[in-house]
């Protein structure tokens, strides 16, 4: 039984509610969602007594008005948050480095990376990010439209890479862009982003969603990255106009995995047994074979590190493979220390993203274990100084 003490639910409510919706489910299962239940309200209720906790502590700092201590330059730098709510904010701390908006958001004056409020900065610090994002709605960003692509990123889950890495204005660049997730994610928060790809559907789709979505587009090239990339002069050049990048965030293809034709019991329940390769041309990444892909892929991160401004992100997705007999296919491990090895790059860290939206199939029911891989790691590097 679930513990009265910490029931908050009513259990004959939700049983109402279940008849209602004509499931008949069980008391088990009744038991189960009230617990599910309880446990959220406890949740919200312990993050609650830490926010009521933290504005008690600063109602208690030394605060000053906004307004009378802050300098204009620093006023100007301030992000845009900030300054809508400048005249109701304070500076608290004798540091006075610190400035708190009404609605109780903090604001570090010395933030050199992003305009994030410091709560914001913390959340984003958890190492996984477990989400489940709609498909359909407006919550979806025109998923209807972008999935014509094999495998199109959320949006505003490179919204949420983008903010933390990055001011509003700056760029930020995608030398594989697929149906822009990334550039969807930059118009969503303010940045500017350029974007290439191979296909021309895809860009054409990006644009699509872009249109369905009233967002300005991005600027978006077709053409193969690795060749624009080491060129001296390119599209890529006449974009930027001697500007720097601040983050290249890419979700690059890998070794033919798209292209190989899928075996087991995907393939026995033609769940999605064909093939599905981004494109047929030689040039896409995702048709080479891992030895072949690994060096042209960190060349790719090199010249593109060099477009970085200093102290910028690299920041990039991938999936290992499954193992086999002879190869544990550990590509982000792989990549980790390839990518490491670029001069001037140093790797920070890593996210895994868990995407509750994949499909579980029994894969080697009922002789071995075989994962279903349902996250990806999300690698971040950084330029050094200078180089
Ligand atoms: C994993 S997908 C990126 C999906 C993207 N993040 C999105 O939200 O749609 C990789 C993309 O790289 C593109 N691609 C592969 N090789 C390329 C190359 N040499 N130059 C430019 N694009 C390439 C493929 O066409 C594919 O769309």
């Amino acid at each position: 039984m679930t513990d009265k003490k910490q029931q908050v639910v009513n259990p004959e409510a939700l049983r109402a509610l279940f008849e209602k919706k004509g499931i008949d489910a069980g008391e088990a299962a009744l038991e189960e969602t009230l617990k599910e239940l309880d446990a959220l309200v406890a949740e919200k209720i312990r993050v609650q007594k830490n926010k009521n906790r933290i504005v008690k502590n600063d109602s208690e700092k030394e605060q000053e008005k906004a307004t009378e201590v802050l300098s204009k330059a620093q006023i100007e730098k301030l992000p845009k948050w900030v300054r809508d709510q400048l005249k109701d904010s304070v500076v608290i701390g004798s540091s006075k480095q610190v400035i708190q908006t009404p609605d109780g958001k903090k604001y570090h004056l010395g933030n050199t990376l992003n305009e994030l409020p410091g709560g914001e900065w913390t959340f984003f610090l958890n190492s996984v990010i477990n989400t489940r994002y709609p498909t359909s709605g407006p919550e979806s960003y025109a998923h209807s439209i972008r999935k014509i692509h094999p495998s199109p990123k959320p949006p505003q889950l490179m919204r949420q890479i983008i903010e933390f890495f990055t001011k509003e204005n700056e760029i930020v660049f995608d030398y594989f862009m697929g149906v822009g997730g990334t550039l969807l994610g930059a118009s969503l928060c303010n940045r500017r982003a350029l974007g290439i790809d191979l296909n021309r559907d895809y860009i054409k789709t990006y644009q699509e969603a872009s249109d369905e979505l009233g967002l300005a587009p991005q600027t978006a090239i077709l053409g193969d990255s690795i060749k624009l990339l080491s060129k001296g002069e390119s599209e890529i050049h006449k974009f930027l106009n001697g500007e720097k990048i601040s983050l290249v965030l890419i979700d690059p293809p890998y070794g033919d995995m798209m292209s190989r034709p899928k075996t087991g019991e995907a393939a026995k329940k033609k769940l999605d047994s064909a093939p599905t390769p981004y494109t047929d041309s030689e040039d896409d990444l995702g048709n080479m074979d891992l030895e072949s892909f690994f060096p042209i892929f960190n060349q790719s991160v090199e010249s593109a590190a060099k477009l970085l401004k200093d102290k910028g992100h690299v920041v990039v997705f991938i999936k290992d493979l499954q193992p086999n007999g002879e190869n544990t296919n550990l590509l982000h491990a792989r990549m980790i220390e390839d990518l490491n090895k670029i001069e001037g790059l140093q790797y920070l860290g890593m996210k895994i993203w868990a995407d509750q939206g994949v499909n579980l199939y029994p894969y080697g029911y009922p002789y071995s274990f075989v994962s279903n891989q349902i996250h990806q790691y999300i690698l971040i590097f950084r330029k050094r100084d200078g180089k």
